[in-house]
């Protein structure tokens, strides 16, 4: 539970210390920047690390096949793979990216700028009987605020006029308008300059060789789903599994998104750490559920406050052309309106799509059960690799093509949402005992980029060089930071706004009784341990 005194920070707040504190700088932002890229710095780089290195260990890694977690059908085995980003170009073909991977655009003939079609926001306004949809491309907290100055501006109107103005129901998006003649479009003076909306592929694309011809273009992945599904059997033939089994993944996906947007929210370069569970049909629902309920848990486990996490189960219109079921694991960001959440981690049961269309070919959405699609002389649009990509259980003799589970979270968006989580305003004492704001990134311990600061209470008496001792001895396997530098509270300040869940301070008596203290960040509390014990002790609190 957050504190009396703590409050969930405006973005701004947050962006301004990812900058400040070295988590999060705009890509090549010496150069005006580029949108939609996101470089981590030196605390924002271990952050996520740790993320991922969590995730690694505890779906893959550290899972015991032997032993049966609670709620799971049976024991099962997990692997990983790393595949490559560029691949061949038939996969995307058979995956249904190629065809199908698009988002609608709008263009504005007037401001020249192009927009996501369900991401341009409006409200209807009128004034003297001409009523005109008002769009913005503004956050949310400002969205009412452009939308009303834009009006004024639009009817001619001064700021103290605002009260001339009807509004027509509530914000909406625009693919709710049919018709554009009566829309000013977010950067325009004029109306009806929208074009109307169009498909935009959003895989980048790029040549391999030096010849660069069409059948040279290639992809980079927009999801690392793909280097699995082409792998299944290759994993299988190298590796005593059996079904069910996963294989898990964590790399770069890369997404020409129209309008990134939300600071690291929508990237057009993000990581993904996906898993594919292979499974046998009549079991799959069950596996749906085991992995859907699971993955809700570990974020919760690192932090995530259950009230600001959400489980939305996929109406059957919203589903994917290859999912039986979908449900979407969102957190409650900040840069959303109160009671929008954002998309953290997608649980789907895609059934047996992905296996089928890399077999037979790119399957037709429109058909059930799906068959390959055919181009106008009969023949597969897109023709799949013709390997075996069933399964054949060596005890009951069946073959089958495994169902797939997919749990597939972003890298990048968990990192936000542990960092918006974890942003605290609090009161603590000041080195003279008066309170003082201070500002305090609760991270879980197995998150946070600095695990624990080491500092020598004064700069003299032998204090500096046992610190250094234990500096030195600490940074064998934990990352540890050492500063003699400033008032010992101000060390403190600058430790609690990177996230470091423990101090380590050398004082005088630890020059006597070879103890130090450990001060924890959350609950300010100080307790003394043995020198030669504190290794152990920090590892269990860590782990704990
Ligand atoms: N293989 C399935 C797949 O890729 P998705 O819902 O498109 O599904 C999975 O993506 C996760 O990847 C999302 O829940 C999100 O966390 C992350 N993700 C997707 N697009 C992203 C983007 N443009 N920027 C940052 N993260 C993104």
């Amino acid at each position: 539970m957050k504190g009396l005194l703590s409050l969930m920070a405006s973005m701004e707040k947050i962006v301004s210390l990812c900058k400040r504190r070295g988590f999060l700088f705009q890509s090549s932002e010496i150069y005006g920047g580029l949108q939609g890229f996101w470089d981590y710095g030196p605390l924002g780089v271990e952050l996520k690390r740790n993320l991922k290195d969590a995730w690694w260990r505890d779906m893959c890694s550290g899972h015991n096949e032997m032993v049966q977690p609670a709620g799971a059908p049976s024991t099962f085995d997990m692997v990983g793979l790393d595949s490559t980003i560029i691949m061949h170009p038939q996969i995307w073909k058979c995956s249904g990216h190629y065809d199908m991977f698009h988002d609608y655009m709008v263009d504005c003939r007037e401001s020249k700028k192009r927009y996501r079609h369900d991401q341009v926001r409006g409200r209807w306004v009128s004034h003297q009987e001409v009523k005109v949809f008002v769009t913005t491309m503004a956050e949310a907290d400002e969205e009412q605020a452009e939308i009303q100055h834009r009006a004024l501006k639009y009817f001619k109107l001064r700021p103290k006029d605002a009260e001339a103005l009807v509004y027509d129901g509530p914000s909406t998006t625009l693919d709710t308008v049919d018709e554009f003649s009566q829309v000013l479009g977010p950067d325009a003076k004029t109306l009806g300059t929208l074009t109307e909306p169009r498909e935009f592929n959003l895989m980048f694309k790029t040549t391999i060789g030096a010849l660069g011809g069409e059948e040279d273009y290639a992809f980079l992945r927009p999801e690392t789903a793909q280097g699995i599904f082409v792998n299944f059997k290759n994993v299988l033939d190298s590796s005593r599994i059996n079904v069910p089994f996963g294989i898990a993944q964590v790399g770069k996906s890369f997404r020409n998104e129209i309008t990134p947007r939300n600071f690291t929210f929508r990237s057009r370069e993000f990581e993904q750490m996906e898993i594919e569970f292979f499974c046998h049909p009549n079991s799959s629902q069950d596996w749906y559920r085991y992995w859907r309920d699971r993955r809700l848990a570990w974020y919760q486990t690192l932090g995530l406050a259950p009230e600001s996490l959400l489980m939305r189960e996929h109406a059957a219109e919203e589903l994917a052309h290859y999912s039986v079921g979908t449900a979407d694991i969102e957190y409650a960001f900040p840069f959303l309106p109160k009671g929008e959440y954002g998309e953290l981690e997608g649980i789907a049961h895609r059934g047996d799509f992905d296996l089928r269309s890399h077999m037979e070919g790119k399957l037709d959405p429109s058909t059930r059960p799906m068959v390959v699609e055919l181009d106008e002389f009969g023949k597969p649009r897109h023709r799949g690799s013709g390997r075996d990509l069933t399964y054949r259980d060596d005890i009951t003799g069946e073959r089958f093509t495994p169902h797939v589970i997919e749990p597939s979270a972003g890298a990048d968006r968990g990192a936000l949402a542990f960092l918006c989580e974890a942003y605290h305003e609090d009161e603590a004492p000041d080195e003279n005992g008066k309170p003082q704001t201070r500002v305090v990134m609760k991270l879980h311990p197995r998150l946070a980029p600095i695990k624990a600061a080491v500092f020598p209470l004064v700069k003299k008496d032998g204090m500096p060089e046992l610190a250094q001792e234990i500096y030195a001895e600490l940074k064998r396997d934990l990352a540890v930071f050492y500063d003699e530098k400033s008032a010992v509270g101000r060390r403190y300040r600058r430790q609690d706004e990177a996230g470091t869940p423990y101090c380590i301070t050398v004082d005088t008596e630890s020059l006597t009784t070879q103890t130090v203290t450990i001060r924890d960040r959350d609950t300010l509390e100080q307790t003394r341990v043995k020198i030669g014990e504190l290794a152990a002790e920090l590892k269990r609190r860590i782990s704990g």
